[in-house]
């Protein structure tokens, strides 16, 4: 069995969402305590949307500590905020109530490459390491194709060493994504990988035998924290 992180699993999806905020209050709460700001980057697609939810709904951390959070994301698909398709327009239904400060990757009124400038200027006001933007946190979803962020098996970006954003191809679903790069995935302090259902936990479980080809395997690249929570 490989050493891959620390793994929590939750009994159902109620349990899950509670550890997740809880975890996700906790390490702001911690870094919090000696330094200000905190920087988190977190994905789209259909899993995390409970989380956002919970974390207004419960009382996870006092306002002036939100104040201090700035919320980035991991990957964004190239659709107005108003879309049902978008990783920003989908959270910020919950997290605009939050006194957070917030880093959309796509702004339809600058268009892509000017988007791509804005966040890329962006990035650079946080704290670095290695010459690469170091996230407090990254929270991380897996398709279950075991794609992470909008690194898709098959697309050229599993390669992307020197761009820390940029806009990647995926031949699988036919269309482009915005994404943030692995080197920066690998460089935060600390990821969460966040996942529920049957696939997905096969997918873990394989990663967990045995070197795989999925692309969320290339986390491991890092040398950081990482925590597995999931339920089935
Ligand atoms: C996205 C996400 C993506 C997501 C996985 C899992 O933009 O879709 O960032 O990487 O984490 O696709 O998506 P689900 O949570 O919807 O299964």
């Amino acid at each position: 069995m490989r050493t891959l992180g620390n793994f929590i699993a939750a009994d159902d999806a109620t349990e899950w969402t509670a550890i997740c905020c809880q975890r996700i209050a906790l390490a702001i709460k911690n870094k919090l305590s000696h330094k200000k700001n905190f920087y988190l980057a977190i994905s789209g697609g259909n899993t995390p949307k409970v989380l956002f939810e919970e974390l207004i709904r419960g009382n996870y951390l006092n306002p002036e500590l939100w104040q201090q959070v700035h919320f980035f994301w991991v990957d964004e698909r190239i659709v107005p905020h108003s879309s049902d398709q978008s990783n920003f327009g989908n959270a910020m239904r919950f997290l605009k109530q939050l006194p957070a400060t917030f880093y959309p990757m796509y702004r339809e009124e600058l268009g892509l490459d000017e988007s791509l400038e804005v966040y890329e200027d962006e990035l650079q006001a946080v704290p670095h390491l290695n010459n690469l933007p170091n996230f407090d946190l990254i929270l991380l979803g897996m398709g279950d194709d075991g794609h992470t962020a909008s690194l898709f098996p098959g697309s050229a970006g599993l390669e992307e060493t020197q761009k820390e954003v940029f806009v990647n191809e995926i031949p699988s679903l036919q269309t482009s994504r915005i994404t943030l790069s692995f080197p920066v995935l690998q460089n935060a302090n600390e990821v969460f990988i966040l996942l529920n259902g049957a696939v997905k936990m096969k997918i873990m479980q394989e990663i967990l035998e045995k070197q795989t080809n999925y692309p969320i395997e290339r986390i491991f690249a890092g040398k950081n924290s990482k925590t597995w929570i999931y339920y089935n």
